[in-house]
């Protein structure tokens, strides 16, 4: 039976983006280089990730990043120091987009400040990422994950911060990797978005969701409804409308994961809006512009859906700072334009 034979022609992630530069040849092996960088980063924490119950290279549950530091970056187990994982994942994102000679400034979550590259070491590309998306979740096994965007710096060799804090319609590439029930790899260079799937006997990514299109209308939201009591008329309005339609339309299904990675995930290949609104407690939201919002935002709108903040479309916010929130509602176009017309009619 053809169907059940065994595949011989793979498409690997580096042979996809081979593929693709043949549109960019002024990008040569640039990119590909800093990708399979990414690439590997991305294996090293799927696989610390999956000894993770086992090792104990967890801490105890709990941030230690820049925005909720204070707590101990290593935890005790048999005596020994161990890295927490979000530290290690971090270590490990930063010395191989160093070491790729294809970058010159790293923005990530865990770091306070920008890390500007040895200028022996430089290259075009500026990567902003959040190492380890879903902290709160490494401790009981849920999935969690990467999450990357990519601009091109104009002057390697006079690169400031202006240079990192651009909108995100300036974005080359974005991407996430999700550790999960398996290890998936999506990413746009700004051509649609693939999505492939770890096979770990091979140690490859393999093209396993060739250009994902998001359904343009979906049956699910996703919220912490947790912060219902802060929330503002819009947002407010619409999740009731979500749970008692006033069109005949059944109700939507309720799903939070509370990893931005795998939320948003579900949400691509499922269809439906993924929201972390504004409230009263946190006016700007909690995720992060640069490392978690752009980069959601541009896969969103490549594959076909909308990502808003309550104002404006997202990437075309400006970001004034490295570690600045923003709201955010994302998803199938149709659910988007549900939420910006509750705001339209608010002001
Ligand atoms: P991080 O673990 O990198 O700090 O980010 C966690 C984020 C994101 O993954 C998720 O969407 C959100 O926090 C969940 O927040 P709540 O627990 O407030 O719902
Ligand atoms: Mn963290
Ligand atoms: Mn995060
Ligand atoms: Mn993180």
């Amino acid at each position: 039976h053809a169907a059940e034979a065994q595949r011989t022609d793979l498409m690997t992630i580096t042979r996809h983006v081979l593929n693709e530069q043949s549109r960019h040849p002024e990008s040569r092996g640039d990119f590909t280089i800093l990708l399979s960088h990414i690439v590997l980063g991305c294996k090293f924490v799927a696989s610390a990730v999956n000894k993770a119950g086992l090792a104990k290279l967890i801490g105890l549950a709990g941030e230690t990043n820049v925005q909720a530091s204070k707590q101990s970056t290593t935890t005790r187990f048999h005596g020994e120091e161990q890295k927490k994982l979000d530290v290690l994942s971090n270590e490990v994102f930063v010395k191989a987009l160093v070491s790729s000679g294809r970058t010159c400034v790293l923005v990530s979550e865990e770091n306070e400040e920008a890390i500007f590259v040895d200028p022996a070491l430089r290259g075009k590309y500026c990567v902003c990422f959040d190492p380890l998306d879903g902290s709160s979740n490494i401790d009981c096994g849920v999935s969690i994950g990467t999450i990357f965007g990519i601009y091109m710096i104009k002057d390697k060799d006079n690169v400031t911060l202006e240079d990192v804090l651009q909108p995100g319609t300036n974005m080359l590439a974005a991407g996430y990797c999700m550790y999960g029930s398996s290890c998936t790899l999506v990413l746009s260079t700004g051509n649609g978005v693939n999505c492939f799937t770890l096979d770990p006997s091979l140690g490859e990514f393999i093209l396993t969701h060739p250009n994902i299109k998001i359904p343009k209308k979906g049956k699910i939201y996703s919220v912490n409804e947790g912060n219902a009591r802060n929330w503002d008329g819009p947002v407010a309005k619409f999740v009731e409308k979500c749970k008692y339609p006033q069109d005949g339309s059944p109700p939507k299904s309720l799903r939070y994961i509370g990893s931005m990675v795998a939320d948003v995930h579900r949400t691509l290949l499922y269809g439906g809006i993924f929201l972390y609104p504004a409230d009263q407690k946190s006016p700007n939201g909690k995720l992060r512009v640069l490392y978690e919002v752009f980069p959601m935002s541009f896969l969103m709108e490549q594959a076909g859906g909308q990502a808003f903040t309550g104002k404006q479309r997202a990437l075309e916010l400006a970001p004034a700072k490295l570690h600045d929130r923003s709201p955010i509602f994302l998803g199938s176009y149709d659910d988007v334009e549900e939420i910006k017309a509750l705001y339209a009619s608010e002001s």
